[in-house]
């Protein structure tokens, strides 16, 4: 790790490291990195929870940002933002206080989510992925956040705000913008800011993850209908051996056993060990991997990509 600092471009004297952050800063910053790497046996694994960190702290993954997950991790500037532009949950302009949206996945779309996309769009003003101009609200379309039982759904900095209308939809960004209190209907408490949200998704708790009800009760339903009716899960088929007599050498090759949740080579490491590796097939899923960056310097002015 390179930790040694130098005096700012800006001419503000601060003695910045070449993260880009101040030297107290930088500290700060290393010292929670330490933690997280630490949960890992790979250091390069906690690049994800990483990029979380920056964003806690600057409100979206900056050009400082990535260039100190590159020196914490001893990797190239243009790998940190290979993976940073890969996800919709790192952003890479200044994200709002809160991040509204809207699920206009198929169930939710048809229950009412694209109404509500609309509405909010011009209630704000703004489009999918803007901001209004008090930096309060990001709206944006999302993917299915598995809360299918309550679509409509709308989430606000991920807490859920189920069975929305266009108007309670509007009521909430209008609270939020004029700072008030703000209550999901299921789980937490309470709304946090974007960047506090982020802090927690580096994977420091703010004590909230146990408030309220997560599973209500149209998620349980089924269950309460199984056990009202005596209905039970079929039986499954009896497990294979666990230790199988060893094939024949002209016997056709059996499917490798997976690897161990956690062992050697059980996942980017693994060898090729039947047709399953090797297939065009196989190769083919694999494009929904990180694509490589083809600049390690410019992420705050390339356009917006990833899923
Ligand atoms: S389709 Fe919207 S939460 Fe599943």
């Amino acid at each position: 790790m390179t930790t040694d600092t130098h005096t700012g471009g800006a001419g503000d004297g601060v003695q910045r490291t070449r993260g880009g952050y101040d030297a107290a800063t930088h500290a700060r910053l290393a010292a929670d990195c330490a933690q997280i790497m630490a949960r890992y046996p790979d250091p390069r694994s906690a690049l994800l929870p990483m990029l979380h960190l920056v964003q806690a702290e600057d409100g979206y993954v900056s050009r400082d940002g990535i260039h100190f997950c590159a020196e914490m991790l001893d990797i190239t500037a243009a790998e940190v933002s290979a993976v940073a532009t890969f996800y919709t949950q790192y952003k890479r302009r200044p994200n709002g206080t809160y991040t509204v949206g809207v699920c206009t996945n198929t169930l939710c779309a048809i229950m009412g989510g694209d109404e509500l996309f609309e509405e909010l769009s011009e209630h704000l003003g703004i489009g999918n992925d803007e901001t209004t101009e008090d930096g309060a609200i990001t709206l944006e379309r999302i993917e299915c956040n598995a809360a299918c039982d309550y679509a409509p759904v709308m989430m606000v900095n991920w807490e859920f705000f189920d069975n929305q209308s266009p108007a309670s939809a509007a009521q909430v960004v209008d609270d939020l913008r004029l700072g008030k209190d703000v209550a999901p209907t299921r789980g937490a408490s309470s709304v946090c800011s974007f960047k506090a949200m982020s802090r927690v998704l580096a994977g420091f708790s703010d004590g909230r993850a146990d408030e309220g009800t997560g599973a209500g009760t149209p998620t349980t339903e089924g269950t309460r209908l199984a056990r009202t009716n005596g209905w039970e899960a079929p039986e499954t088929a009896p497990a294979p051996a666990d230790d199988p007599a060893p094939a024949s050498k002209d016997a056709p090759a059996e499917p490798a056993a997976a690897p161990a949740t956690g062992g050697e080579q059980s996942s980017a490491e693994r060898t090729a060990q039947g047709p399953a590796d090797t297939s065009s097939h196989t190769q083919t899923s694999t494009s929904s991997t990180p694509p490589p960056a083809d600049s390690d310097t410019d992420t705050d002015t390339k356009p917006e990509g990833g899923k």
